[in-house]
């Protein structure tokens, strides 16, 4: 965790979650029921949040993760913190744990310093798991083995 952002004022890891959950009420999805909602902290402190948000051709579907990530670096963002992930059935809470797929972890990986980038997750019994991208990416493609 990014202390500095994280630690300071308001937000903090729970608040993160709630602004995740808020995300997760405007998920578009019609097709899995499944529901999922981000909250994307750069390390200035200012959120972005996501929703997953399907489509009727199916791979269009965009994850919540990537929808935060996208909106963030089409504002120009490129310094991130941490993310908070939560998801969900239709009709449930979304406090079972929800954790980001394998496309969602490689588009991290772009942005974000494998080792410090955070990962908040729900962890089904009312506390917050906290991973670094590196835990849940190990030996992850990134920028720098492209560049020469
Ligand atoms: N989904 C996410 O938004 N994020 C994840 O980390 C896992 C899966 C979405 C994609 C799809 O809309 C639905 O959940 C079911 O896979």
């Amino acid at each position: 965790m990014d202390e500095k952002v994280l630690d300071s004022g308001s937000l903090n890891e729970k608040k993160l979650i709630e602004l995740a959950h808020e995300a997760r009420k405007r998920a578009y999805t019609p097709y899995s029921h499944f529901q999922v909602g981000a909250a994307l902290v750069t390390k200035q402190g200012k959120v972005y949040l996501g929703c997953n948000i399907e489509n009727a051709s199916y791979t269009p579907s965009n994850c919540a993760e990537r929808t935060a990530f996208f909106k963030a670096v089409s504002e120009g963002e490129r310094e991130f913190a941490a993310i908070a992930v939560v998801g969900g059935a239709e009709g449930t809470e979304g406090k079972e744990t929800c954790s980001p797929c394998g496309v969602c972890r490689q588009v991290m990986r772009e942005f974000c310093a494998p080792e410090e980038f955070r990962i908040l997750l729900e962890d089904g019994k009312g506390g917050i798991l906290n991973y670094s991208l590196a835990e849940l990416l190990p030996l992850g493609f990134g920028p720098e083995n492209l560049a020469r």
